[in-house]
């Protein structure tokens, strides 16, 4: 049996689910692993239905009811996917949305509401990929294509202004220097206007969470606040950093997923718990533009730094080298393990672009000919909610995995010091590194300039 199912047939498989959900109420008991079962349940019938060409894509097949396929079809079927595709679902953005369409309608979002009255769906107009969320769901041809458009706007040979009248919204829920003003000024480049909102400062408290009852802190829904704002905005940007309190539940990520499902306009990630998308596509427009295009052997090094820091940057800058085919190299100590789905989505990406990914303990030998040095510190999985246990565990770290003289000698001749900036001088980086001509910290900076430029771009003029 020759089955290929790609991550955009389960993503097309989502959207239709999602518009056109399974008729099943969830119990309010229901638990996370229940309405797993469900999406995985769902997703198995359309990909069975549409490989074998069935005609009915909600029922399950009957032994006797077609010919071909038998059960003992579905049965290997099942078997196959379940071994193959893990990476691809459930890695997928398309089914944590969709997971959280069916935990709405468990909440009662497919039945009426006290009073009768209808909850009104969420909208899923935007063409795909509608939002800038982590670079997984662009294509490498897409990310290619982002990377020229951002170098024709550094080099000044792009002056088109597709945000003239337009505003866009940038909402901060964390403290930010180089997203917010380069957001800012960028937005301005193209004509447009930025719309900045703290969430409980300068803008309302926001709940995020659907179907719940919003008698505690919360003032606003984020359903109502982004579908207003889409009114103003041809965009919404949104910061949202990982609380390093609950792994399980930020792993997914849950606030700009709220952002994403209940918006009508395009929603870029400026930061969130996972993912830093705008901050790799400029890490790769740096690379590029320092070391020339094709493959570089790139290390990415975990650094100690006095607490825990979320993962989104080391994700994000990790998919996007390992989509553009970088000889990825992830040095970090034991239990310090980026996500395991992230991980094998890194695999994936990497395979499909010729290269491969390493993982190392060993952070001295890591550098050792890498062409690209790039530190960051993050938090490890096992202690959110618990700071203290991290801290305490990551002590013995302190003034070794630092990114120093001495370990920038073992890189390759002309090789480059990268991080995404705020950086602590002397925990993560000596001053004699970040000093160096080797240090290439001002340019990438500047560089999210110019791809933020060509992400909003993209995705407001499609
Ligand atoms: N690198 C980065 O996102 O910087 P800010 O936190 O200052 O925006």
């Amino acid at each position: 049996m020759t089955i290929s199912i790609t991550k955009d047939d389960v993503q097309r498989i989502c959207d239709e689910i999602e518009r056109d959900p399974p008729p099943v109420l969830f119990a309010p008991e229901a638990s996370d692993e229940e309405i797993a079962d469900e999406v995985g349940r769902a997703l198995l019938y359309k990909l069975f239905t549409r490989h074998f060409n069935v005609a009915s894509p909600d029922t399950e097949p009957e032994p006797d009811e077609y010919e071909t396929p038998s059960q003992a079809k579905f049965n290997k079927f099942v078997a196959f996917v379940a071994s193959y595709s893990q990476g691809i679902w459930h890695s997928s953005e398309y089914v944590a949305r969709l997971m959280d369409a069916l935990r709405q309608q468990r909440a009662g979002g497919a039945r009426p509401a006290a009073g009768g009255v209808e909850v009104e769906p969420a909208p899923t107009s935007k063409p795909a990929p509608g939002d800038f969320l982590t670079t997984g769901d662009w294509t490498r041809d897409d990310l290619e294509r982002l990377l020229e458009a951002a170098a024709q706007f550094k080099r000044g040979e792009d002056v088109s202004r597709p945000l003239a009248g337009k505003s866009v919204a940038l909402v901060f829920f964390n403290p930010s220097l180089r997203t917010r003003a380069s957001m800012q000024v960028g937005i301005y480049e193209l004509g447009g206007n930025p719309v900045v909102l703290e969430p409980g400062g300068t803008s309302w408290t926001l709940e995020h969470r659907d179907g719940v009852v919003m008698d505690g802190d919360k003032t606003e829904h984020v359903a109502e606040f982004v579908r207003v704002l889409g009114r103003y905005c041809a965009a919404i940007g949104v910061r949202t950093f990982a609380a390093l309190k609950d792994w399980k539940e930020e792993r997914r990520d849950p606030i700009l997923a709220a952002f994403a499902r209940h918006s009508e306009v395009p929603i870029i990630n400026l930061e969130s718990a996972m993912h830093h998308p705008c901050q790799a596509l400029a890490d790769m427009l740096t690379i590029r533009e320092k070391l020339g295009a094709g493959p570089k052997r790139v290390l990415l090094t975990w650094a100690w730094h006095p607490k825990p820091l979320p993962m989104a940057v080391p994700n994000s800058f990790a998919l996007a080298a390992a989509q553009l085919g970088h000889e990825l190299t992830i040095a970090h100590p034991p239990g310090y393990e980026l996500d395991d789905e992230l991980v094998s989505q890194l695999n994936e990406r990497a395979f499909d672009a010729g290269t491969t990914v390493k993982v190392t303990n060993d952070m001295d030998a890591a550098f050792d000919g890498a062409q690209v040095v790039y530190a960051k510190s993050w938090g490890s999985k096992m202690f959110y909610g618990s700071p203290e246990d991290d801290i305490e565990t990551r002590a013995e770290y302190r003034d070794r995995w630092i990114v120093d003289e001495a370990k920038m000698r073992r890189t390759a001749a002309g090789g480059i010091f990268m991080h995404c900036l705020p950086v602590r001088r002397n925990v993560i980086v000596t001053d004699g590194v970040i000093d160096s001509a080797a240090s290439v910290v001002i340019a990438e900076a500047e560089n999210r300039l110019h791809a933020q430029k060509a992400v909003m771009a993209k995705l407001v003029k499609g």
